[in-house]
């Protein structure tokens, strides 16, 4: 069986040391860029998971709305330094309202685990209503085509999967954690892994089997356009550059026409 089960979202030993496995590294950066240059107010935050984003947002006097489908991921939110500032609901795109929002966001692939085509273009037709006309979609997709299961290249560092490589993180209550991923399955642009998770102290070792589709450029910008969003911008990194075909994101910055 190599049906997900998203555990890391779903199990709470697995939640609880969320943060700690992914803290904000770079991409919260940009983020807060983006809001600052299309002059936003309200913004959503779409699979908002734990609201590290988002606080961060709120923070900086954005009025937030955060939705996330993991109602322990939406609780670790709740209870943060930021969590009354922010609207928080349990959902997905589709139950956004009509907001008249000024920017959406999809950040940490959330994009990517929208796995049916039908899926994705009705989250995308959900928040272009639930935005103001002229408001912003920023999100990112990891780029198939440098991915070394996809092209049998030699690894190289923009590689989302290193075989043989384990992470290692300390959190502050369960300790060293080693984290690595393996791949499962691959079928179509639809790649399966287990993301393995070793606690050292007990030896303790869970799993979440994740599916991510990892969509090429065009078919982004096509499903975009069939929303009714230009792309104004496709970047490749965090540091703001524009992609090419060695970008190993794909960072859409779209307007709602
Ligand atoms: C890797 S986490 C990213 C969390 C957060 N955006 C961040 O940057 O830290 C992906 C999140 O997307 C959520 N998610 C998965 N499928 C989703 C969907 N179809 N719609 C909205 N959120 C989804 C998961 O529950 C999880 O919290």
């Amino acid at each position: 069986m190599t049906e997900p089960n998203y555990q890391e979202f779903y199990n709470p030993k697995l939640v609880a040391i969320y943060n700690t496995v992914c803290p904000l590294d770079g991409y919260e950066k940009f983020y807060l860029e983006i809001a600052k240059k299309v002059s936003a107010k309200t913004i959503i935050d779409i699979g908002c998971g734990t609201g590290l984003l988002t606080c961060e947002l709120a923070k900086q006097g954005y009025q937030m709305i955060g939705v996330e489908p993991s109602r322990l991921m939406l609780d670790v939110a709740r209870k943060s330094s930021c969590g009354k500032k922010v609207k928080w609901i349990e959902g997905n795109a589709l139950s956004l309202e009509e907001f008249n929002a000024d920017l959406a966001i999809m950040t940490g692939h959330v994009a990517q685990f929208h796995l049916e085509n039908e899926e994705w273009q009705n989250a995308l037709k959900s928040i272009h209503k639930a935005l103001h006309p002229d408001g912003y979609l920023a999100f990112e997709s990891r780029n198939p085509v440098v991915q070394t299961w996809a092209t049998n290249k030699k690894q190289n560092f923009t590689d989302w999967y290193s075989p043989n490589f384990r992470r290692k993180v300390v959190d502050p209550v369960k300790g060293q954690i080693e984290v690595w991923l393996e791949i499962i399955d691959i079928k179509d642009k639809k790649v399966t892994t287990d993301v393995h998770y070793l606690f050292t102290k007990t030896g303790e070792e869970l799993l979440s089997r994740n599916t991510l589709i990892f969509r090429t450029r065009e078919e982004i910008t096509k499903s975009l356009k069939n929303a009714d969003f230009s792309v104004e911008n496709v970047y490749g990194n965090w540091d703001g550059s524009l992609a090419n075909e060695e970008s190993p994101e794909f960072i859409f910055v779209a307007r709602r026409n």
